[in-house]
């Protein structure tokens, strides 16, 4: 697994080093690979001398094709809400490095007397470090404390949901977030589970699992895992917060590019850059105004990755970039 992803950090490297220009890219090998990085620079069609936020700084391949195309008065903002990812952060005066849930956007910019960015940039959901080290309680394929959170601040783990949430609370969630078709089952048989002894680790979660398993188990597990690790980060909670605060910080004409791994998450965003709001109906405001959504649609479908991508590197195979303009 190591070698593969210092393959992949190493065509990264090479990757950026074609269409960024000079400078150097040290981008930590076996950290991750940057997803759809080229398409991503396209989208933000970044202004040298501007204010740009990397949202999901991680191992820093976007935050580095960042600053290439940044001058010596450009500024880029990076967010991470994982103590790990600060290693990573280059020693460039152009750089803020803020270790903070990206939800917080307006309060930390504000904070730093940054009232509007040029661009934003979010790649949601884990990085390769996160989902490969075992301890992080992200994967399958370790045995480990049922943890799965991005900031090790936070108090709620996995574990924590599996024996506080209510059986309606885990039916929901295995549904909605891990589209598990027999969530109801699921949700009982660790209510039960539960009541005979605390499902603690990966191992005693998957041996606790054994009689509802549907399908392939790899596939299955996934699919519980993934919602689980939704919700034990608030991943949609925190997207719908971005993106809101997004039409507030950005200058006119400026971008936000979002690359989402997941179609719960992917619809979110497309439907908040088709209309600018949540709301399934649009109120008008009290003088009889009409909403107007302040985003223009740059990306009317969404980019994925190109062939040689997908053969480079497989994780980035549900990857899916929109970008927005605010008007
Ligand atoms: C897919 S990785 C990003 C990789 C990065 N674009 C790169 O090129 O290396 C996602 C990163 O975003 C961070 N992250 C995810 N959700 C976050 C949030 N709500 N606030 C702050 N950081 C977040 C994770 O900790 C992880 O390091």
């Amino acid at each position: 697994m190591r070698m593969k992803e210092q393959k992949g950090s190493k065509l990264i490297n090479a990757r950026l080093n074609q269409f960024v220009g000079q400078g150097s890219t040290d981008i930590p090998a076996g950290y991750h690979t940057s997803v759809l990085l080229k398409e991503c620079m396209e989208g933000l069609n970044i202004r040298p001398g501007g204010i740009y936020v990397d949202c999901t700084f991680g191992g820093g391949g976007h935050s580095l094709a960042i600053l290439q195309n940044l001058d010596e008065n450009g500024k880029l903002v990076a967010f991470d809400q994982d103590a790990d990812a600060e290693k990573n952060v280059p020693k460039d005066d152009r750089v803020l490095f803020i270790p903070q849930n990206f939800r917080h956007l307006q309060r930390f910019l504000r904070l730093h007397r940054i009232a509007k960015v040029d661009g934003i940039l979010a790649d949601l959901g884990v990085s390769s470090h996160q989902f490969d080290e075992a301890g992080r309680g992200f994967s399958t394929r370790f045995e480990a404390e049922l943890d799965m959170r991005m900031d090790q601040r936070q108090v709620k783990t996995a574990a924590y949901i599996l024996q506080h949430f209510t059986e309606l609370q885990l039916h929901k969630m295995f549904e909605q977030y891990g589209e598990v078709t027999n969530a109801k089952t699921l949700a009982r048989t660790i209510v039960v589970q539960r009541s005979i002894a605390p499902i603690r680790t990966i191992n005693e979660f998957k041996a606790a699992l054994h009689t509802v398993v549907k399908g392939n188990p790899q596939k299955y597990f996934a699919q519980v895992f993934q919602a689980l690790r939704i919700e034990v980060n608030d991943e949609f909670g925190a997207l719908k917060e971005l993106l809101q605060q997004s039409a507030l910080v950005l200058n006119t004409g400026g971008r936000i590019a979002i690359i989402t791994f997941h179609s719960l998450e992917d619809r979110i965003v497309k439907n908040f850059f088709r209309s600018g709001t949540f709301d399934e109906t649009v109120i008008d405001d009290i003088y009889g105004h009409r909403f107007e959504n302040p985003f223009k649609v740059v990306t009317k479908k969404p980019v994925t990755p190109a062939e040689k991508e997908l053969k480079e590197n497989s994780r980035s195979r549900s990857a899916k970039l929109r970008v927005a303009e605010l008007k």
